[in-house]
């Protein structure tokens, strides 16, 4: 059996702090503090914990020159658990499951550190709302209270500051001030089909396909994106929008039209988009989710092992959002956006593989409720007047 390194793959010491019990049965209270190494490496969910020994060896080894097992200085005690784990790529066919990803990410032209952020930071299953209610973290006096004082809201320079004419409003300006997230959607009402496609229409269908080799395409959308590659895909869970079954959609910008995906979901939407949107049951009753998927290979392809193209890849679905909410507030809906989501489960529910594609961010459009449930940020009360 041949064996490598995988490709990307960092260290870090994690400090455990504990009471020390010896200390205590000799009657003083002390704390003891053990350090761990992790490796953490680009392919794999969890940080695995490695020896001293193991640590070593995957650093004497090649990521990309394969070594005979055989020819390993080291104890099969000290590299079986890291084949097992995954930190070792090996050319058996037991193990192709972990080679594949590890292929994916390096054929995906992923910058290492990048590639770290955006795999360990992943959640699955995780319930973002129980967590903040558990630790009394919901209003903002909540958060004074336990965080102390934030960094002021406004940074101020020394010198003057000359002001600037406030100009009249327009239309446009009365449009921006009636966005406003909104956490209370009405749970009864549908939105329109042709309200669906405008809402697509404004922010993520090609308003031109710029066709520059048979094999090669960039579209011109309404919002930007770095590199002028639009890698992002629009994936829906429709709840309630009339003339469309409830379901999984994904959108053809180019098209403009849906298909239904050959998925079922084994939970009630609402549930399942709770589960998205880990646990924030103040969004998950939205008549469409729009969840926002790059395709990383398609940034990529331009920006190789560029420490900039994540960050744009990002940027990009953050514009997105700011244009859908804009479009909703346009037709008199509502929008949100979270980036609180628990990915694994999100590309479970949409047949996403994670290596090359996987959401950043889910948007909610629906119509409000007339009722004040979870508190929204209208300081002007121009959704929710006194
Ligand atoms: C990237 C991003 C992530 C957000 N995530 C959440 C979220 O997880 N839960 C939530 O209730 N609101 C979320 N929001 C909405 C913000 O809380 C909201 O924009 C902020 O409170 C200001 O309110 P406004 O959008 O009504 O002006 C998010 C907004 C952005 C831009």
């Amino acid at each position: 059996m041949k064996l490598r390194r995988c490709t990307t793959i960092m260290f870090e010491p994690r400090e455990d702090v504990s009471i020390d019990f010896n200390a205590m049965l000799a009657g003083r209270t002390e704390l003891s503090t053990a350090t761990t190494w992790f490796a953490l490496a680009a392919h794999l969910e969890q940080a695995v914990p490695v020896s001293a020994e193991q640590r070593e060896l995957l650093g004497s080894l090649s990521s990309r020159q394969w070594t005979d097992a055989s020819d390993l200085g080291s104890h099969p005690r000290d590299w079986r658990p890291l084949l097992e784990a995954g930190l070792l790529i090996s050319d058996d066919d037991a193990y192709a499951a972990h080679r594949h990803s590890d292929e994916g990410m390096r054929d995906g032209h992923w910058w290492p550190l990048a590639a770290l952020a955006h795999r360990h930071a992943r959640w699955s299953g995780v319930n973002s709302a129980a967590q903040m209610r558990d630790s009394n973290m919901v209003t903002a006096r909540d958060l004074r209270r336990q965080l102390g004082a934030p960094p002021p809201a406004v940074q101020v320079h020394p010198g003057t500051y000359q002001p600037l004419p406030a100009v009249d409003a327009t239309d446009y300006d009365r449009l921006l001030e009636r966005r406003t997230t909104c956490r209370n959607f009405d749970a009864a009402r549908s939105i329109g089909y042709g309200q669906l496609a405008q809402l697509l229409q404004r922010t993520v269908k090609a308003q031109a396909v710029v066709q520059v080799e048979a094999d090669t395409a960039f579209l011109k959308k309404n919002v930007p994106s770095g590199g002028g590659l639009h890698p992002t895909e629009t994936y829906l869970l429709v709840q309630r929008v009339d003339g469309l079954a409830p379901g999984l959609y994904h959108y053809h910008p180019v098209e403009h039209a849906l298909v239904a995906l050959p998925r079922q979901c084994d939970r009630p939407l609402q549930d399942v988009a709770e589960a998205m949107l880990s646990g924030q049951d103040w969004f998950a009753n939205a008549a469409a989710h729009l969840v926002l998927v790059p395709r990383y290979a398609r940034t990529y392809w331009k920006y190789r092992n560029h420490a900039k193209a994540y960050r744009a890849l990002l940027l990009d679905v953050g514009h997105i959002s700011q244009a859908l909410y804009m479009a909703a507030t346009e037709q008199g809906l509502a929008a949100f956006v979270t980036a609180a989501i628990n990915d694994v489960d999100t590309e479970q529910v949409f047949g996403l593989d994670s290596i090359t594609q996987g959401p950043v961010a889910v948007v909610g459009v629906g119509w409000r409720s007339e009722t004040l449930t979870t508190t929204e940020f209208d300081p002007n009360q121009v959704i929710w007047p006194a």
